[in-house]
């Protein structure tokens, strides 16, 4: 029988407290006031409990994030233990710690190498929407380094999803998300999604649609002028916008397009990687089609 942890409050106080004090992301609020929210108040392994005491199995990973289960007693002493020694410093001005540095390097071993595709250096950030805000001052960075300032466009795709903030919100591809602020914000531009499914022709094949995809990264470039062009940002497998797994053909001519013009490529992995496709980072798989 499972223990409800709730401190002893029911759910109705809970939903009226949520109702009261908490704002939702992505919620229809009046459903949400109507039926109140759900109340998850355990987990384990793939299972979570609600306040009813229902167990439901949690097929989403909580936000397709929890790669190893709940309960991970090793997680948890790591994290006391780190906890009890230094609990927080900052990177800033020349300063650095143990783990950090550790956890750096240890990405970079487990990240692709070979040719000019080897990564080896680490910025952290605490969510995926704050990486994407940073890709897009690190681009933009990158090209004024290299004395190429004009390049400020980046490329992103329809119904993409890399976050709610302003510009993970402008690299996102949500319609939805644009009319709410005002978005996107300028030099970020969309093109069509590798659909196969709603987007093929009758009579094509999935690879010759996926080659015909990736020309639409072409087509913009030259429409924008390459030299204005600094990265195409993608989900290897577009997640909130469907689960889109794209043609086996579409990456590998992405990758040829981007090497053509010199054009950066952001693979975003906030929910593919860490073992989501089978490698460490779904990076790996683009050109191995491992995927189809
Ligand atoms: C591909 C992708 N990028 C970025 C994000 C944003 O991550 P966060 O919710 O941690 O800001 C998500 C969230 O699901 C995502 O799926």
């Amino acid at each position: 029988m499972h223990t409800i942890a709730t401190n002893d409050l029911t759910t109705q106080d809970i939903q009226a407290l949520d109702s009261a004090h908490f704002i939702h992301p992505f919620t229809d609020h009046g459903d949400l006031a109507t039926r109140g929210a759900r109340v998850i108040t355990k987990a384990e392994g793939i299972y979570i409990w609600d306040s009813e005491g229902e167990k439901l199995l949690d097929a989403m990973s909580g936000l397709w994030c929890v790669n190893v289960g709940y309960g991970r007693k090793e997680l948890a002493d790591a994290a006391y233990q780190q906890m009890m020694t230094l609990p927080f410093y900052n990177s800033f001005f020349q300063t650095t710690n143990v783990p950090a540095v550790k956890l750096a390097a240890k990405l970079a071993s487990l990240a692709p190498h070979g040719g000019d595709r080897s990564f080896e250096h680490v910025f952290y950030s605490s969510s995926g929407s704050e990486s994407n805000d940073s890709n897009v001052r690190m681009v933009r960075r990158y090209w004024d380094l290299l004395g190429q300032p004009q390049r400020k466009v980046i490329i992103s795709r329809h119904n993409a999803y890399h976050g709610s903030t302003m510009a993970g919100a402008s690299l996102g591809g949500m319609s939805g998300m644009h009319a709410q602020g005002d978005l996107p914000i300028p030099n970020i531009t969309h093109i069509g999604q590798p659909y196969f499914f709603e987007n093929g022709k009758p009579g094509e094949s999935a690879d010759d649609f996926g080659i015909r995809a990736a020309g639409w990264l072409e087509e913009k470039i030259l429409e924008l002028g390459a030299d204005k062009v600094a990265a195409f940002i993608a989900e290897p497998i577009q997640g909130a916008g469907g689960v889109i797994i794209p043609p086996p053909t579409y990456w590998p001519e992405i990758q040829r397009i981007v090497d053509k013009y010199g054009i950066l490529l952001i693979s975003d992995e906030v929910i593919c990687a860490f073992g989501r496709l089978g490698h460490w980072f779904a990076y790996e798989n683009l050109a191995t089609n491992l995927i189809w």
